[in-house]
């Protein structure tokens, strides 16, 4: 362990800064950015942030990037406790992951042993233990149906997630009974993870709407882009919009061109992504709404003098919600993939019960708390998200009709 955390697995502040001071100077990392800001740098970003971590790529370049890790350990605002809409949705991609193994991933054409399978952004569990366990079960049936048991492999999971995401509680949990060898992958997808041609399976799910920083524009007072009184792009003028998705797809063609290095041919990725249809607004985007509702609640807490909104200019969510039109573009600028399959899925419509504002937003509090107390402090974040869990029972209608889109893409890659 590197410091004090506590009982949810997070570092007290100053702790947090002594060690994010160490991250970010070790004197072989100072060395490596030296010799590679010679070279082409692909990212920059703030330095100041305790969270800030230095990834090298298989070019050299160091690239700066933002880390925001879900809430760590096993209290009542832990990820491991306020994951289940995620839950939900690897549940109910199940079968359309299997499909895809028996239908399209060609276990004839690897003669390695072992099967190497990644998950990209795990977090801490228990999603990513349920999802591996999916995947080493159908590639296991595919190579029994191919008439291979003698040549049945072994499997080594590697699970991946930024150097601050709680790996303690991720690797104390895994499952006892589990078919395959663990390691732990710290670094950004958003760069190189593995060795070239080395992964036979890769997977992702709720991870890749995270964008590597904020687009810098948003904080340009002299910008058509400065995002003033927003923290998203949800209901902001279209150049705020179309810096979110300029930084989306500069990070999509690092991150897909990462995986098509590593990934054996005829090797498969399967991600599971927050989206919108194409063509609709992101206000009518349950997931954006309620970035807005966020948003409004922040400006509520302005407007009674608890933060300053100078803060709320400052601050916006390095989050991006594609549309299916934008990832197949972007997939297919990449000659060595191809798309097998993609479509959205509606996973929220076969959830028991109308909208809980209160469940959503300890669900959305696991996720952001972090990024929320590292900019507002945290002072402010239990009125945040109680005004949030009023907030979304107050919009729940609009919430609801806009679940009925569908709103995660699911989608099957494959290496040529
Ligand atoms: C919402 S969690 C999803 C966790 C898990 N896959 C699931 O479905 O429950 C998103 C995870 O992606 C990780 N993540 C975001 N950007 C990343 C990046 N560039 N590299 C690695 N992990 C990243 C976050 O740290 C976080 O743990």
């Amino acid at each position: 362990m590197l410091g004090q955390v506590n009982n949810e697995g997070r570092l007290d502040p100053k702790e947090r800064h002594e060690i994010g001071t160490r991250v970010r100077r070790p004197l072989f990392m100072r060395c490596l950015y030296r010799a590679s800001i010679k070279k082409r740098i692909k990212h920059t970003a703030h330095l100041g942030s305790p969270q800030t971590q230095r990834v090298i790529s298989n070019d050299d370049a160091a690239t700066m990037q933002q880390s925001f890790p879900m809430n760590g350990g096993d209290g009542p605002h832990s990820y491991r406790n306020n994951s289940h809409f995620q839950r939900q949705d690897i549940n109910v991609s199940r079968t359309m992951i299997e499909e895809a193994i028996a239908k399209k991933l060609d276990v004839k054409c690897f003669s390695s042993n072992p099967f190497r399978l990644a998950d990209l952004g795990c977090s801490v569990g228990p999603n990513t233990f349920i999802a591996m366990q999916h995947i080493v079960e159908a590639v296991e049936r595919k190579y029994l149906a191919q008439g291979l048991k003698s040549e049945m492999p072994e499997f080594q999971v590697f699970f991946n997630d930024h150097v601050g995401n709680d790996f303690n509680t991720l690797f104390a949990s895994l499952p006892t009974e589990r078919r395959y060898f663990a390691c732990g992958v710290p670094g950004s997808f958003h760069g190189r993870l593995f060795p070239e041609s080395s992964i036979h399976f890769m997977f992702s799910s709720h991870a890749l709407h995270w964008l590597s920083k904020v687009p810098e524009e948003l904080l340009d007072k002299n910008s058509p882009a400065w995002n003033r009184g927003r923290i998203h792009y949800t209901s902001g003028p279209e150049e705020v919009s179309h810096a979110y998705a300029a930084q989306f797809e500069h990070d999509m063609e690092i991150f897909l061109s990462a995986r098509a290095k590593e990934l054996v041919v005829g090797g498969m990725i399967v991600f599971l992504i927050p989206a919108l249809p194409n063509g609709i607004p992101a206000s009518q985007n349950p997931y954006c709404v309620m970035f807005d509702l966020l948003g409004a609640s922040l400006m509520d807490m302005a407007k009674e003098g608890l933060i300053s909104e100078a803060q709320v200019d400052s601050f916006n969510l390095p989050i991006h919600v594609a549309s299916p039109e934008q990832m197949t573009e972007m997939v297919e600028k990449n000659e060595c993939l191809t798309i097998e399959r993609m479509e959205l899925v509606d996973s929220r419509s076969k959830l028991v019960g109308p909208i809980n504002g209160k469940e959503c937003a300890m669900c959305l509090r696991a996720g952001l708390e972090g990024i929320f107390t590292q900019h507002f402090g945290s002072g402010i974040i239990d009125q945040l998200f109680d005004r949030l869990s009023k907030q979304i029972m107050e919009s729940s209608h609009q919430l609801e009709s806009g679940n009925k889109e569908g709103t995660l893409l699911f989608v099957v890659v494959r290496r040529k």
